[in-house]
């Protein structure tokens, strides 16, 4: 676990780490690593009471870590205690942590979590969402286990949303692949747009929504230039006994021979729409970093309006609702292309800013809430 969060720190995201271990062990690390970070501030400022300021990082990390465990899993105390000490040797430290863990486990009862969010993760979600309804049921959402779901292949009659939308609880059912129900909302809604059935996918392993579109009718072409991811992809195919034309190609450096009438564009970004499945995105908010995501955006939009027809439709996607890499790169492209128009997308989950659509996550509540997605549709005129 120590090592984990100290991997997820240096940039890498829990489900990358957590892939890394044995199948059994996966579910409990994953859940123990997001509670972690959902109460990442409450459990600093709990631990202020009973350390003081030059206590090493890595015990802070290791006194967070048994602080999780301690309220958020049902791992006996005798056997945190123990594992934490164990790791404390390793660190030097162990009479400190023993001490440490001993003086919480006297107030137990005493402690409580709180509320705390990141002011920067606030600051732009408040940005994006206005409503007050919207933005305090989102920051309710941040300390909540969130819903996961499953989409079915075909219509289903039981289905929970629009005959495909099923809760994951704890098996995959036979024709359902694991997707987000806001994932399935743009998908559904942008899916018309795409006039010719032949559409390319640009960035598009572990193939969620390559594999929706087939389910729809669509004969994807799908291109991503990551090999493990288009391994997982393959893996998801193989499960579902479906077809789809998988090429390891970099879109940025390809050359492309023929131009297409239907592009999907699901650009690689920070992925703070997935806040509540990785709630460590929220205070990993690196204006620098969103910034080299928005440049690669933008170059990858460029490209794509290059390979696409007159008259045809391109449909930019972020599981993001960072401006920098939502309205802005929409806002930039139009400034310099003036052969491109912006469509309206029918949604009624989700909210129009400027040059795209958000996925409102309240309007899913009922239903288990969502991640938020943005889709922006430029036709080239
Ligand atoms: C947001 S993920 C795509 C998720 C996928 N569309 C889905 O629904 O399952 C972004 C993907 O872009 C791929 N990618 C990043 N840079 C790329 C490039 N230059 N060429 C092709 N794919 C790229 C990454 O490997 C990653 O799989």
């Amino acid at each position: 676990m120590f090592v984990s969060i100290k991997k997820i720190g240096q940039g890498s995201s829990i489900d990358y780490v957590v892939s890394q271990f044995p199948a059994v062990k996966r579910n409990f690390l994953f859940l123990v690593i997001q509670e972690y970070y959902r109460n990442y501030e409450n459990n600093n400022k709990i631990l202020l009471n009973y350390v003081h300021d030059k206590t090493p990082k890595n015990i802070l990390i290791l006194l967070k870590i048994c602080l999780t465990l301690l309220y958020f899993s049902s791992k006996p105390q005798y056997a945190i205690v123990n594992d934490a000490v164990e790791e404390g040797k390793v660190l030097k430290k162990e009479k400190l942590v023993n001490a440490v863990l001993r003086n919480i486990l006297r107030n137990k009862n005493k402690i409580k979590y709180g509320k705390f969010i990141y002011p920067n993760f606030k600051r732009v979600l408040d940005k994006i969402f206005s409503s007050d309804s919207i933005r305090n049921y989102i920051y309710s959402t941040l300390f909540t286990k969130p819903k996961n779901y499953q989409i079915s292949l075909i219509d289903n009659q039981k289905a929970i949303y629009k005959k495909r939308v099923f809760v994951l609880e704890k098996k995959i059912m036979k024709e359902c692949f694991v997707q987000d129900i806001g994932n399935f909302e743009v998908i559904y809604s942008v899916r018309k747009f795409f006039k010719d059935k032949t559409l390319i996918d640009l960035c598009a392993a572990p193939g969620g929504k390559s594999i929706l579109l087939d389910s729809f009718g669509f004969n994807v072409i799908a291109i991503d230039n990551s090999q493990s991811q288009i391994n997982k992809f393959k893996e998801n195919l193989d499960r579902l006994n479906i077809k789809i034309n998988i090429q390891k190609i970099d879109f940025l450096k390809a050359k492309f021979t023929q131009k297409y009438n239907s592009i999907l564009l699901d650009a690689p970004c920070s992925a703070l729409g997935t806040f509540r499945r990785n709630p460590d995105v929220t205070l990993k908010i690196d204006q620098s970093k969103i910034k080299k995501h928005q440049k690669i955006q933008i170059q990858m939009i460029e490209k794509s309006l290059k390979i696409l027809n007159k008259n045809g439709f391109l449909v930019y996607i972020v599981c993001s609702f960072h401006p920098f890499e939502t309205i802005e790169v929409i806002d930039k492209v139009m400034r310099k292309h003036k052969d491109v128009k912006l469509h309206k997308i029918n949604s009624d989950k989700m909210i129009k800013r400027q040059s795209g659509y958000f996925i409102n996550p309240l309007s899913f509540k009922e239903l288990g809430g969502s991640d938020i997605f943005f889709a922006s549709v430029l036709e080239k005129i």
